[in-house]
């Protein structure tokens, strides 16, 4: 039995849209990982199996020199024990390498002020406290806007 980190598929959407419900206040409804999954040319979405069990995903996209985090999420039972910490790693390993003008030279992401442990996972990371972007969600709580350099001038 072993974890296993891969692209996700269409035969995902079941369980991406279980572990959306268990982990989101607002989370994204069929329509929302079908465009993810289907339409979006610059996103990707790679879930980690547990023991052959979908428990945990990361989406986010690329665009040119940055990528962007939309989601990482892990599911209750399985958390605190570093499955999100080997998503973000896998996104970073997943960059394209062989195109010089399309290297990842940072990583941006919002996340709720209140979202202690995402806060925490992504400073753990690498990630830095930029800004607030006031009332970015739909409830009106505040963003946090984080960014990960991943060119560092020597
Ligand atoms: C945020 C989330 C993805 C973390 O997943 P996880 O697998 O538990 O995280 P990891 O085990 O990889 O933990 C990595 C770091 O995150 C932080 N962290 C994890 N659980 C935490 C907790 N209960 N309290 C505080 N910090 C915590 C810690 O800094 C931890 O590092 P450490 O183990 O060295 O202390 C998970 O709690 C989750 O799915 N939450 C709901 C969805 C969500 O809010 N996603 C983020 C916004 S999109």
């Amino acid at each position: 039995m072993s974890d296993i980190i891969r692209k996700a598929t269409l035969d995902d959407i079941e369980d991406l849209l279980k572990i959306e419900n268990e982990c989101f206040v607002d989370p994204w409804k069929r329509k929302d990982l079908d465009y993810e999954l289907m339409e979006n040319p610059i996103n990707e979405v790679l879930v980690l199996e547990k023991d052959m069990k979908l428990i945990g995903f990361i989406d986010y996209m690329i665009t040119f020199n940055s990528a962007t985090i939309s989601q990482v999420a892990i599911l209750p039972p399985y958390r605190g024990k570093g499955y999100a910490r080997s998503l973000l790693d896998a996104m970073e390993k997943s960059f394209p390498k062989d195109d010089i003008d399309n290297v990842v030279e940072t990583i941006t992401l919002e996340v709720r002020v209140s979202n202690e442990k995402a806060i925490n996972l992504y400073e753990k990371n690498g990630y830095e406290k930029v800004t607030i972007k006031p009332k970015y969600y739909s409830n009106g709580e505040d963003a946090l806007y984080m960014v990960k350099r991943l060119l560092v001038c020597q």
